[in-house]
């Protein structure tokens, strides 16, 4: 089976639709991990963008740790973790983006130290979920401020009925989503190009 088989089979099995919005996937990447599954995601990932010399994976916290390390070990290059805030004070040292969230009605300032991207990197950026595109665009922002280039961004499961993947080719940026969701209609997931399960 391919990395996007293995991926689209454990969604149909252990994913939960909660509302015609939310899929939870808290039994393998939202809570608990499968490692296993994480390290073919990642495999993915490198192969996706194996045309572009990474030098760094950048993701944000939480969910999205696990899938930028499993790629980062394969091409042993380092992540960083964007940090989460409710609001920054000292931000001398950092690159920093506000990311607003509409599900969650919340704003956070997301950042990176200084010290650990710059202008000779070139940057994938992973995330577990693409549903607005807020917290993309605001990776987007921190590797733009840092002065790297950014390869792409690489989503475990896009919600392709929200507006983030448009948002995020339209700022003429590579999107390479793993698993996409067409929708959560009746209870039931949906892929792009396939029935209903
Ligand atoms: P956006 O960045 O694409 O605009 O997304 P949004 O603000 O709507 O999402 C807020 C949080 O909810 C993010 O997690 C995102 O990953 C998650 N999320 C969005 N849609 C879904 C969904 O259908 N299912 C699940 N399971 N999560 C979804 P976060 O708050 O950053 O949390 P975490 O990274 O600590 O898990
Ligand atoms: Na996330
Ligand atoms: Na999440």
């Amino acid at each position: 089976k391919t990395q996007v088989e293995l991926l689209k089979e454990k969604i149909r099995q252990d994913g939960k639709v909660l509302s015609e919005e939310v899929l939870k996937v808290d039994s393998f990447l939202n809570h608990q991990i499968d490692p296993v599954l994480m390290q073919e995601i990642g495999k993915e990932f490198v192969a996706r963008f194996s045309d572009q010399n990474i030098t760094k994976i950048v993701t944000i916290e939480s969910s999205g740790i696990a899938p930028a390390t499993m790629a980062g070990l394969i091409l042993g290059v380092p992540v960083v973790f964007a940090r989460k805030r409710k609001s920054l004070t000292l931000t001398d040292h950092l690159y920093s983006a506000k990311v607003h969230s509409f599900t969650k009605n919340e704003s956070n300032d997301i950042s990176v130290s200084k010290d650990f991207i710059s202008n000779e990197d070139t940057v994938l950026l992973i995330d577990d979920f693409l549903a607005n595109g807020q917290a993309a665009l605001g990776l987007i922002d921190i590797a733009e401020q840092a002065g790297a280039k950014i390869a792409g961004v690489g989503i475990v499961i896009e919600k392709a009925f929200q507006p983030g993947g448009e948002l995020i080719r339209k700022a003429g940026i590579r999107l390479e989503s793993l698993a996409e969701l067409q929708s959560l209609q009746d209870g039931k997931v949906q892929f792009v190009g396939e029935e209903a399960f």
